[in-house]
């Protein structure tokens, strides 16, 4: 099974050189494993937290996906979507909320430093402290807990949402596991809790200044907004000490080697320590870094650039990212929903009616008819969920069925008018439901197909 790792970006800055080292870069190659399935997403939703300038969250988002296409994600392998195209996601939101203590929530980092930046300010402890800060571990935990995301990569700020994510979710599966358990027909918990992978090794990098490089110190170095020139004037202004050319300079406390180092090969890293460390100046060192840093990064630039000017690309991919992860998302809170007590009322009757029949399995059943060989896939109540399409030939109505049934298999549906829907295989249609009186009962059903595929499955 594939290690499903996701990650959010919150969109409410410009991508500068420490966010490419420190996040981008790796992510994007940890995205191109075999063994990774990434979820990576624009945390838009957690901008509104601390920022209430719209321009500011609009242009974030553009650029932040702009940066991340630019860089190499590739759309296909990776799902790549905003937070909010996912409405599941502040519906999951409320549903842990209620379950999530406050005690929890006074001691997350965040709003513990705003409370005490307000007392020693002789301020209102509260003051200026909205709830969506208070509650910002609250949502993280349902961006994260909606998709069963094994591994979350963050930096050492974030460890602590983490831990709170799985205290949350471990909440809902002790509270409602059981529940869960029976409308899903699935085995488990409703929750898988996360690892934090936190990338020790991943350098951070000096800023301006020489503190760590933060959109909050304003010590950054631009990575494609304002093109090469940009790039240029900030490494021009990188302090440094007052020696001059001619004179050796210490590499390791050099903000400028640390940045060169981030980008070069080690060979030609090694040569530039050298070559400060006997006598090169920092005007002429300054140039080579802006130099390599634009060899390095001069293309990516371009397609960004290219992006910015496209946002309907950016718009679709996005769109067809949110697709991808609302095939997950949609049918799980359903599900969720139901196992809370707010499932359709219809749907609760029947399922107390039939109770005795619930402890049966789904099955699936092969038969053939005048069309050819096909399949049904019945849940454990015996409805009807699926009814295949007619295969010419018997072994591949088979193959068909182990492949919906394998591990890694990722079944999607997709909605047929308001009142059915078809079930695709890697990308190709293989079945579709029986008629269903509205949305509701439909959607109620796909919540059942996919814990059904579920116990199939173990
Ligand atoms: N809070 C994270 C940050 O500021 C962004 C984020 C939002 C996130 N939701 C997430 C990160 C879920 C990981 C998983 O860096």
């Amino acid at each position: 099974m594939k290690t499903r790792v996701l990650t959010g970006i919150t969109t409410s800055g410009t991508p500068h050189l420490g966010n490419f080292v420190g996040a981008i870069r790796p992510s994007v190659a940890a995205s191109r494993r075999d063994d990774t399935d990434a979820f990576y997403f624009l945390a838009d939703y957690h901008a509104l937290i601390k920022c209430d300038d719209p321009a500011r969250v609009m242009r974030s988002r553009l650029e932040i996906a702009a940066t991340w296409l630019a860089c190499g994600l590739d759309p296909q392998r990776v799902t790549f979507y905003r937070q909010s195209d996912i409405p599941e996601i502040p519906e999951l939101t409320w549903m842990l909320t209620c379950v999530a203590a406050k005690g929890l929530m006074n001691r997350a980092h965040a709003y513990k430093a705003a409370v005490d930046a307000n007392t020693a300010s002789g301020e209102d402890p509260d003051a200026g402290i909205n709830l969506g800060l208070y509650s910002y571990p609250v949502l993280m935990a349902a961006d994260i807990l909606i998709f069963n995301a094994h591994q979350v990569p963050v930096g050492r700020d974030q460890v602590q949402h983490i831990e709170m994510t799985r205290d949350i979710g471990q909440r809902f599966n002790h509270i409602y596991g059981k529940a869960w358990r029976a409308v899903s027909g699935g085995k488990g918990e409703p929750f898988v809790l996360p690892e934090v992978v936190l990338e020790e090794r991943v350098a951070t990098l000096p800023g301006l200044d020489g503190r760590k490089m933060s959109k909050s110190y304003d010590n950054t170095v631009p990575l494609f907004e304002g093109g090469a020139k940009a790039t240029r004037e900030a490494i021009a202004k990188i302090v440094t000490d007052s020696r001059e050319p001619g004179e050796p300079k210490d590499p390791d406390s050099s903000s400028l080697y640390a940045i060169y180092r981030a980008f070069a090969s080690e060979q030609d890293a090694a040569a530039y320590r050298e070559a400060l460390q006997t006598g090169l100046g920092w005007g002429e060192a300054k140039q080579k870094l802006a130099a390599l840093i634009e060899s390095e990064l001069g293309d990516a630039r371009e397609e960004y650039a290219r992006l910015m000017a496209h946002p309907d690309e950016m718009e679709d991919i996005l769109r067809e990212g949110a697709k991808k992860a609302r095939a997950i998302a949609t049918p799980l809170v359903q599900q969720l929903r139901e196992a809370v007590g707010l499932g359709s009322l219809v749907a609760s009757t029947k399922a107390r009616s039939g109770k005795k029949a619930a402890d049966k399995r789904a099955r699936i059943v092969s038969f053939r008819d005048a069309e050819g060989f096909r399949f049904r896939l019945l849940a454990a109540d015996g409805r009807e969920l699926l009814l295949s399409d007619a295969f010419a030939d018997p072994k591949r109505s088979g193959e068909i069925t182990r492949a919906l049934l394998a591990s890694d298999a990722a079944p999607v549906t997709e909605a047929v008018g308001e009142t059915r829907y078809a079930l695709l295989l890697d990308g190709g249609r293989i079945a579709t439901s029986p008629e269903y009186a509205d949305a509701l009962e439909r959607d109620a059903a796909i919540a059942t197909l996919m814990g059904a595929l579920e116990s199939l499955r173990s």
